[in-house]
């Protein structure tokens, strides 16, 4: 996992990738990726209307920080040349690489013939390809599921419409979008996918332990593994993957710190009260099987600042019996 590959021209330094993650894969999450091993990430999902309408809020959201590299950013829509303006407002801006959104599942952007929806349609979701091929010079990715239904998904060849229409790579998901996240991820199709696309395929659903990720690497003959739910809280995944070592059970004291430090950079990108507000879903997800107690967990959540919060959790931590 640690030798690099290519996307495109882009040199992503080793083999695991954070995944995008709506609400969450902002600048903060991204380079605390980085800094724990990723060998790229990719951001939450950006809508390209907004983009091309210059909404401020969304232009932040596709703007990567200066010392991110390599990154990706992932925009949705269901228009080519929306799309295709859009993309070039984000290579503007400074990704690396822009990947489309072919695998939200949400009624409501399913509904305007985005995400998941354009695998109903690989004509018009070739052609949406192309069109930010040409608009860019930087290369343009796909994430896709394997269809709206498992009865319809025909993703061996959705893949290599895709490709053919100028895809550098293809993050592949193996859930169809009705399954949301029902079951388990059947890397069996992703590995077919691979087999039938030149480019190189990225394998996500279900990978949460460096044993894993060896697993559907050799079985898929994927390019890389990109990793979601298992870094929420956990970002020591990242560097266990790439070495290929057990992911690191850390301490109650030493998730704290790490805790604070992603406070520190969320509330800098987003400052103090939208912060408090996103970081109440993270606080479980940090401190799951550390016997922290419901209702200390409830005074964190419903604190006025995060720096409340997290007192909160010092406080436990600072216990002789916590830690
Ligand atoms: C909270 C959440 C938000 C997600 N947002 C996006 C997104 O914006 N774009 C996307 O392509 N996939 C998104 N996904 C799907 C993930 O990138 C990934 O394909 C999926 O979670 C399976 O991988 P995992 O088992 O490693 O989480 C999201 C998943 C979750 C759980």
């Amino acid at each position: 996992m640690a030798d690099p590959f290519a996307i495109g021209d882009v040199m992503i330094p080793n083999r695991i990738i954070q995944a995008p993650l709506a609400g969450i894969a902002n600048r903060a999450f991204r380079r605390q990726s980085r800094r724990h091993g990723a060998g790229a990430t990719v951001s939450e999902m950006v809508s390209a209307h907004a983009l091309v309408r210059d909404n401020p809020q969304s232009i932040a959201m596709a703007t990567p920080a200066e010392d991110e590299s390599p990154v990706g950013i992932q925009i949705f829509g269901a228009e080519p040349q929306v799309m295709a303006n859009a993309a070039a407002i984000v290579a503007d801006a400074g990704a690396d690489w822009i990947d489309v959104n072919m695998g939200c599942p949400v009624g409501k952007v399913c509904r305007t013939g985005a995400g998941s929806a354009l695998l109903d349609d690989p004509v018009r979701a070739a052609e949406l390809v192309a069109a930010m091929v040409a608009a860019v010079d930087i290369p343009v990715t796909v994430k896709m599921r394997r269809g709206m239904t498992p009865a319809t998904s025909r993703p061996t060849e959705t893949a290599r419409v895709l490709a053919d229409a100028g895809a550098a790579a293809i993050c592949f998901h193996p859930r169809a979008a009705a399954e949301e996240y029902a079951g388990s991820a059947d890397h069996t199709i992703t590995a077919a996918v691979v087999e039938a696309v030149d480019v190189p395929v990225i394998a996500s659903g279900d990978v949460r332990t460096p044993e894993e990720a060896a697993t559907v690497m050799e079985s898929t003959g994927c390019a890389a593994i990109a990793v979601g739910r298992a870094a929420l809280g956990n970002p020591w995944v990242f560097g266990a993957m790439v070495r290929g070592e057990a992911v690191p059970r850390m301490s109650l004291a030493d998730t704290a710190v790490e805790l604070r430090g992603y406070v520190g950079e969320l509330i800098a990108l987003q400052g103090a009260r939208r912060a408090n507000k996103d970081l109440r879903k993270f606080y479980p997800w940090y401190l799951a099987g550390h016997g922290f107690p419901d209702e200390r967990m409830r005074l964190m959540q419903t604190a006025d600042t995060a720096d409340e919060a997290l007192d909160v959790l010092e406080e436990w931590v600072g216990q002789p019996t916590a830690a």
